[in-house]
């Protein structure tokens, strides 16, 4: 019998331990170093027995009092040995033992390698995203629910034709969109969670976007339209970058910055109130990806000025992988004429043509203006704005 005396007492009554007693010895044994006694009393029956194969299960020493009915020492074999981490603080650089643990939890030491090879916050960082969050989770929006579908009049097939083309090629747009995110996500230490937060909003975005572009498409008489191999052979490289931040660049900076002046012409010149109102949420929501993009390259470049030309780089490296491609699908800029002209007709293809000349304009404006507020050189942000690919995306 060891003559220390005992650190904890647990009075388990009537209690066994199948029926919860050992809630109390845990709870007892917890705070205990190792080689300190907790004395246990109980009279449940075959308490002896059941606390003797419960203490050896744990690898803990379990005697009995002698000339105490009901009675019991066990040793506590200490702390299990646990890191702590801070909840409020991020940290520069997230360790791998602390696994997929939520920041903040008590970890036990010896856990799974996860592989997150995004574990610095230089890597997936920006500023605002608890607003950025929060406003995606307020903002959620439904194909059933909020879209006027019974309101979807029978246009002229010309131009049904032209925005089931332009909703065929919003939909590849949105798959691009979905899977660059999708593939990076699993890849960010959960430390970082706000990031993962935000990114897990952008694939749901997507998928609505592509739900509903297919279904205004289907909703018509002109079914889904054609998909261009250069638009595609244009997505495959944004699919293909290997780094998160220029990944975010291209994707969230260049191509959705785009399609935000896209989705603005898509709803002032929609020939239906179901084509304009898809196209004004799908805006809403598209502010909020390249908020996303925006805000993580201004942390970026706070820190490493330099990643600027990296950037630059990139973009002209896109463009001459594309070099084989002339400019924008013959299918989607005819679609674009048509949709915004409102027909065939000779006065119509005049004026459709000048307002997708005047969107490509605007969409350069606007791609010098973000890379401008992004600290880049007016020169250098109009060589990249110009490079930038003629598939929007
Ligand atoms: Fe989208
Ligand atoms: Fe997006």
């Amino acid at each position: 019998m060891p003559d220390s005396t005992p650190k904890q007492r647990v009075e388990l009554e009537d209690l066994s331990l199948h029926e919860g007693a050992s809630v109390l010895l845990r709870r007892a044994l917890s705070g205990l170093a190792a080689g300190d006694w907790c004395e246990v009393h109980g009279d449940s029956a075959e308490l002896a027995d059941h606390l003797a194969a419960w203490c050896r299960k744990q690898g803990l020493r379990c005697e009995t009092q002698q000339g105490v009915s009901g009675t019991f020492r066990m040793e506590s074999a200490g702390p299990v040995p646990l890191i702590s981490t801070s909840r409020t603080e991020i940290a520069e650089a997230a360790e791998a033992d602390w696994g997929i643990a939520p920041r903040g939890a008590r970890i036990e030491r010896g856990g799974p390698e996860f592989g997150f090879t995004l574990s610095q916050k230089r890597d997936v960082w920006a500023r605002e995203l608890n607003s950025i969050y929060s406003q995606a989770a307020a903002n959620q929006w439904s194909a059933a629910r909020d879209i006027p579908w019974s309101e979807l009049p029978k246009l002229p097939m010309d131009v049904e034709a032209a925005v089931s083309q332009v909703m065929t090629f919003l939909t590849e747009n949105e798959f691009a969109a979905l899977y660059v995110p999708a593939r990076f996500i699993p890849r960010i230490h959960p430390h970082y969670r706000e990031v993962v937060e935000v990114l897990a909003m952008q694939v749901v975005d997507e998928a609505r976007h592509g739900e509903v572009f297919t279904r205004r498409a289907e909703a018509g008489a002109a079914g889904l339209g054609t998909t261009a191999v250069s638009g595609q052979l244009s997505l495959k490289t944004l699919l293909e970058e290997p780094d998160f931040t220029t990944a975010t660049f291209l994707l969230c900076v260049m191509g959705e910055g785009t399609f935000l002046t896209l989705l603005k012409f898509l709803g002032d010149h929609a020939p239906d109130p179901v084509t304009a109102v898809l196209a004004r949420l799908a805006h809403r929501d598209e502010a909020r990806h390249v908020a996303f993009g925006v805000e993580h390259m201004r942390y970026v470049f706070e820190r490493e000025p330099e990643i600027r030309l990296s950037m630059a780089s990139a973009v002209e490296r896109r463009s001459q992988m594309l070099a084989s491609i002339s400019g924008l699908s013959p299918y989607v800029h005819d679609a674009l004429v048509v949709y915004a002209g409102g027909g065939l007709s000779i006065a119509q293809l005049r004026a459709g043509a000048r307002h997708v000349a005047e969107l490509q304009r605007e969409m350069d404006r606007s791609r010098r203006e973000r890379l401008h507020s992004l600290g880049f050189e007016p020169g250098l942000a109009a060589n990249m704005s110009a490079y930038h690919t003629k598939n929007f995306m």
